[in-house]
C-alpha cells in the first residue's frame, strides 16, 4: 500500500543523531519459587533511526522478555541489568512515572493481538484522542480529533471518519492492527517495538501490515525493533537480524548476510528448517533435541547439546560473538576457527550505518 497523505503535525523526519535504541549487556533474571530463570543473557544491539532490527528465534528463546525488559514491563521478581538508552537517554534507572510517560510516547509497543490492545467498549477515535491528549500531542479535543483521523488515514484505513466512530469489533483484524499502529505512532515515537505483530493475522493481511511498517518507518524515520519466530518475516523487513537462542544472541549482522550465509549452527538449523509445503508460511520444522530447560544453568555453548558440530570445548566455555564478516558476528569458534572476538554493536549493513 502507499501512504501518500501528509504526515500528521506530530510527525517529524528529523531524528537525533546516534542510535535511537541502544541495548548493552542486557540481562533479565526471573526469580521463581524453585529456580532463577536467566531469560536474557548479556544481549547487545543498536537500532538507528529508520532502521529495522529483527530479533529472530524459536519459542522461548527470550525475544519477548528482551522487548519487555527495554520497556521495563516485568514485575518486581525480574532483575534487569545492563544499559538501555533511547535517543541517548538511559532508561533503566528512570522512575516509574517517567517510564509511564515514555511508554506510548517515545517508545511505542505493538503487540501480537490487536484486540487485547484495544478497549472493546470504547470507540476507536476516543482511544486515539485520549492518547494524544494524555501525551499533550493535541491542544484541544477538536485538534485531537483532526489528528486522529489523519493518523487513521496514514495507516491506510480507507474510511478514517467511519473508523473513528467505530467500535473495535466492527473492524477486521487487519484494520484493528492498523488502529493499534496508529495509536503507536500518534506520539511520534523514536522507537517502535513490535512483538510478533502479524502472527494473529492471515497471510495476505500479514503482508499488508509488514508493508505498512516499512512505509511508516521510512517516512517517520522511526527505529523498528521487531520480534518474530518467522524467517520469512525477518527476510521481508529486517535490515539487521539478531538470532536469539536460550537468551543470547548467537548470530547477528546484515539480514541478507545472516540469512544467506549463516555462520552459526543454530542459524543454519533454523534456516534449514524453512517451510515445507504442508506447514504454514514461515513455520519452522523443529530442530532435533530441545533447548536448555529454563532455570537450569549451563557453562558452555547453549546450543551444544543439539549441535552436529559440537566439540568437547563447546560444553566447557560459552563462546563469545566472533567477527565473521565486516559487520557479521557469530558465536561459534568451530565453524569460524580464525575469527577474532567482535563487537555486537558493529553489526549493521554499511548503507544504514
Ligand atoms: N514472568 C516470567 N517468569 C519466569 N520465567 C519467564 C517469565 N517470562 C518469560 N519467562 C521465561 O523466559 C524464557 C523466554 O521467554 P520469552 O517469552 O522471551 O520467549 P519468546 O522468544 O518470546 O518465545 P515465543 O516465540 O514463544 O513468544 C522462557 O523460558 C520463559 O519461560
Ligand atoms: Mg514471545
Amino acid at each position: 500500500m502507499t501512504v501518500d497523505t501528509p504526515a500528521p503535525a506530530t510527525a517529524t523526519t528529523t531524528a537525533p543523531a546516534g542510535p535511537a535504541l541502544r541495548v548493552v549487556n542486557l540481562s533479565t533474571v526471573f526469580r521463581t519459587r524453585t529456580a532463577e530463570v536467566k531469560a536474557v543473557r548479556s544481549v547487545s544491539f543498536e537500532v538507528e533511526p529508520g532502521e529495522t532490527l529483527v530479533l529472530l528465534g524459536e519459542s522461548g528463546s527470550g525475544k519477548s522478555v528482551t522487548a519487555r525488559s527495554i520497556m521495563r514491563l516485568h514485575n518486581s521478581r525480574a532483575k534487569i541489568e545492563g544499559e538501555v538508552t533511547l535517543s541517548g537517554e538511559s532508561v533503566l534507572d528512570l522512575d516509574e512515572k517517567s517510564m509511564r510517560a515514555l511508554r506510548g510516547g517515545r517508545v511505542a509497543m505493538v503487540p501480537q493481538d490487536p484486540s487485547a490492545a484495544l478497549d472493546p467498549l470504547r470507540r476507536v477515535g476516543k482511544q486515539i484522542t485520549e492518547v494524544l491528549l494524555l501525551h499533550k500531542q493535541a491542544s484541544s479535543k477538536k485538534d485531537a480529533k483532526a489528528q486522529a483521523v489523519e493518523l487513521l488515514r496514514l495507516v491506510g484505513i480507507p474510511d478514517p471518519q467511519r473508523a473513528f466512530r467505530s467500535y473495535p469489533h466492527e473492524l477486521s483484524g487487519g484494520m484493528r492492527q492498523r488502529v493499534v499502529i496508529a495509536i503507536g505512532i500518534s506520539c511520534d515515537p523514536a522507537v517502535i517495538i513490535a512483538d510478533e505483530p502479524t502472527t494473529a493475522l492471515d497471510v495476505t493481511v500479514q503482508a499488508q501490515i509488514l508493508d505498512l511498517f516499512a512505509e511508516l518507518q521510512k517516512r517517520l524515520s522511526t527505529a523498528l525493533l521487531m520480534v518474530t519466530h518467522d524467517v520469512l518475516v525477518a527476510a521481508d523487513v529486517a535490515d539487521v537480524v539478531a538470532v536469539m537462542y536460550a537468551g543470547s544472541i548467537v548470530e547477528t549482522g546484515p539480514a541478507r548476510e545472516v540469512l544467506e550465509n549463516p555462520r552459526h549452527p543454530h542459524t543454519k538449523a533454523l534456516l534449514g528448517a524453512l517451510p515445507r509445503h504442508d506447514t504454514a508460511r514461515g513455520e519452522l520444522e523443529s530442530i532435533p533435541g530441545a533447548p536448555p530447560i529454563a532455570g537450569q544453568d549451563f557453562a558452555g555453548c547453549s546450543f551444544a547439546s543439539r549441535c552436529g558440530f559440537a566439540q568437547e570445548s563447546c560444553v566447557e566455555h560459552a563462546p563469545p560473538l566472533l567477527q565473521v564478516g565486516s559487520r557479521h558476528l557469530a558465536a561459534c569458534p568451530v565453524l569460524n576457527p580464525a575469527a577474532a572476538v567482535g563487537d555486537p554493536l558493529s553489526a549493521r549493513p554499511a548503507e544504514v550505518a
